[in-house]
């Protein structure tokens, strides 16, 4: 029963893509299970550089299926624009599975996102403007617009009369734009419906199946830890469950049937769009991570926020997540510093503080207290064991396993393929 979850131990962008992609030959199944268009993974394969935003990168793998479960929030413009990239590159996406119970990305949800953005002003969440968070309102709000309602025309007219009641009354009579036509957007809809039928099947039962037939599923999540909506550093997070549970609900398998939950942590953290975030840094320190670890979204195009490693998250999301292991993704980036500052507890009001405080004011009061490790200057990049690593870079491995609470079983030392320590197979 090997179901593994692989998913962010911090704030997003640890570098999924590559972890997912190690794994790649050896599974059947790549399964998203929350989020939409707002996470970026980016995959390298061979001297190709992929950019995916809502496929699994299941889909680059050709044994492999992939599947957008029924957590997954789905704007089919994007989704056949990102079918389209592939197949002019030659990549087979023809296996691709869509539940039939994802959530439908409408073009109002897209709007509804950025007036909401603007009108927050200096309060803005800094959201990727995809329309993430009004489509999952409209799903909790009972709304929502899902995939199998593209095949009933009454239907989905009803659904969209429901949903733009309300929006057009808000979107008029407070952010002073025009109102949209319930017309308009169903034609639009309706428009996917025929290229996407080929797509649509019942993802639940096939995964759980799949699962009964031994076969290898990896639930891929999108964003991180804490950026989920119950346990990440609300408001300032996603509207989805990144963490390990969302796996469950959001592709309907039985939590008695994951095996494994492995979370990529990167060697120092980061972080898109606004929030608290202790280890952050504003001097040249941060710039040079920025610059070397090439931290710019690849959904955005934002420039990330850069810090030191933080262990109190990262025991934190051992705890939500139940993790098993850790990839820890990017340790070459690290390269060059005589000392690394590593956060492993914070100060909050003069008191010393273990854990990651359950309070929002706490956490936006929390001062980092670094411990200073001994950096290395050569080049790890060409490392291929945990042994090849100079002395100083395995001390740090050990040290952030020991502090993270879960053994480190893969080490990325590169961007490519190849440029990866394996120590314990994830399979
Ligand atoms: P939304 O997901 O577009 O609603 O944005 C909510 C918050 O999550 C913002 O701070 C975004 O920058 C952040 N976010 C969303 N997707 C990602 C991601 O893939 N990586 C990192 N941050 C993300």
């Amino acid at each position: 029963m090997p179901a593994l979850v692989l998913l962010g131990a911090q704030w997003g962008d640890e570098g999924k893509g590559k972890a997912t992609d190690l794994l790649g030959g050896s599974v059947d199944y790549v399964v998203r299970y929350q989020g939409g268009n707002n996470a970026g993974h980016t995959v390298v394969v061979g001297d190709q550089k992929y950019a995916l935003h809502l496929l699994p990168s299941g889909i680059l793998s050709p044994g492999c299926t992939p599947v957008i479960g029924n957590g997954v929030v789905v704007d089919p413009s994007v989704l056949f624009s990102e079918l389209n990239g592939l197949n002019d590159r030659g990549v087979d996406t023809s296996k691709l599975l869509i539940s039939g119970n994802a959530h439908v990305i409408t073009p109002y949800n897209v709007t509804v996102d950025k007036v909401t953005e603007r009108f927050l002003g200096k309060r803005k969440i800094g959201t990727t403007g995809r329309g993430i968070g009004p489509t999952y309102a409209d799903k909790i709000n009972r709304v929502g617009i899902r995939i199998q309602d593209l095949y009933d025309e009454s239907i989905l007219t009803q659904k969209v009369e429901a949903a733009l009641d309300g929006k057009n009354q808000l979107l008029t009579k407070v952010f002073n734009r025009r109102a949209i036509e319930v017309e308009q957007v169903v034609e639009e809809l309706l428009g996917y419906a025929d290229k996407l039928k080929p797509y649509v099947a019942d993802t639940v039962l096939v995964l759980n199946q799949a699962l009964e037939q031994d076969k290898v599923v990896l639930f891929e999540g999108g964003q991180g830890t804490l950026l989920d909506i119950d346990h990440g550093t609300y408001p300032f997070v996603t509207s989805s469950n990144p963490t390990a549970g969302g796996a469950c609900t959001g592709a309907g398998v039985g939590p008695t049937k994951i095996s494994r939950v492995i979370g990529i942590l990167k060697a120092y953290t980061t972080r898109v769009g606004s929030g608290p975030f202790p280890t952050e840094l504003f001097d040249e320190d941060g710039e040079a991570l920025r610059r070397i670890g090439g931290e710019r979204g690849v959904t955005t195009g934002r420039d990330r926020r850069c810090g030191w490693f933080d262990a109190v998250i990262a025991r934190y999301a051992t705890r939500v997540n139940g993790l098993t292991d850790f990839f820890l993704t990017k340790l070459d980036v690290l390269t060059g510093w005589e000392q690394i500052p590593v956060c492993v507890a914070y100060e909050i009001d003069g008191k010393r503080v273990e854990e990651l405080p359950y309070s929002q004011t706490d956490f936006h009061h929390a001062k980092p207290i670094y411990e200073n490790l001994p950096g290395w200057s050569e080049d790890i990049t060409k490392a291929k064991t945990f042994a090849d690593l100079p002395k100083n870079a395995q001390d740090y491995v050990k040290a952030l396993e020991e502090m993270s609470g879960a053994p480190i079983s893969a080490i990325g030392v590169g961007p490519g393929r190849d440029e990866t320590i394996e120590i314990n197979s994830f399979l």
